[in-house]
């Protein structure tokens, strides 16, 4: 596992040209996304590199990690709004290629089939993920088994608080999730983690320094054999014993 401690312009920077880069090796890779503040920098990149003409993503496919249960897409707290807005509606991407976990319907069911339908369309090239102040990556909370698939998920209290700030009020956060379980997301060939602010520095030094244990479950990714961590100074601060 590799960590780079830089300025958040930086990693947005390396990571959207690491983006570019695969898309440019092989014009029908498949993309993992991520929702949540942390991408959105390297997704505001993605955009000024297709309005400059430097990328065209129109063979890509791609595949999000997870969809909050009860929210459909025009729902603007849903995720497959949030990556239409932040992202497809300003790309040349297929939206027809596009996937993010359902969650309506008989959206257990389509969790059971979201790990072939990766597996189908090649598996993960390149996976961005952020991290939940208590370790979540996707929306696999402390205690997920580390052989989890695509499932629905109950969120932690503290996901909902963490969370609550993009809704109106904590009630309307919804608190069940159907999210790519940790075998999932460990099956993407690449995998690069965002982390940025104080709020995450208790997570990172126990990614970094702690054993690898389900209470954590990023500490997963140590296992892994190509995985970049992109932090802050705030948040390596606890690496450092400050
Ligand atoms: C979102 C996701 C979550 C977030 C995490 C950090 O698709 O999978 O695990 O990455 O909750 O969220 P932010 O980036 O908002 O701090």
């Amino acid at each position: 596992m590799k960590v780079k401690v830089c300025t958040k312009e930086k990693m947005d920077e390396e990571i959207a040209n690491l983006f570019i880069d695969t898309v440019k090796a092989n014009p029908k890779c498949v993309l993992g996304f991520a929702t949540g503040s942390s991408p959105l920098g390297v997704y505001n990149n993605l955009i000024k590199a297709y309005n400059n003409n430097e990328v065209s993503f129109k063979d890509v496919t791609s595949f999000n990690l997870d969809e909050y249960v009860g929210l459909d897409e025009n729902n603007e707290q849903s995720y497959r709004y949030f990556m239409n807005h932040n992202l497809f509606d300003h790309i040349d991407i297929n939206k027809e290629n596009t996937h993010v976990p359902c969650g309506v319907g008989d959206y257990e069911a389509k969790a059971q089939e979201y790990d072939n339908e990766i597996a189908s369309a090649g598996g993960i090239d390149l996976q961005i993920l952020g991290i939940g102040s208590d370790g979540h990556i996707a929306f696999n909370e402390p205690g997920t088994p580390f052989d989890s698939l695509t499932h629905v998920a109950d969120l932690k209290e503290s996901t909902i608080q963490d969370n609550s700030r993009f809704f109106n009020s904590i009630e309307e956060v919804p608190t069940k999730a159907v999210t790519m379980g940790l075998a999932s997301i460990m099956k993407a060939k690449k995998i690069v983690l965002i982390a940025t602010g104080l709020n995450k520095a208790k997570a990172i030094k126990g990614l970094i320094l702690d054993l690898i244990d389900v209470k954590l479950p990023c500490s997963i990714l140590r296992k892994h054999p190509d995985v970049t961590i992109y932090v802050d100074k705030d948040a390596y601060s606890k690496v450092l014993g400050k």
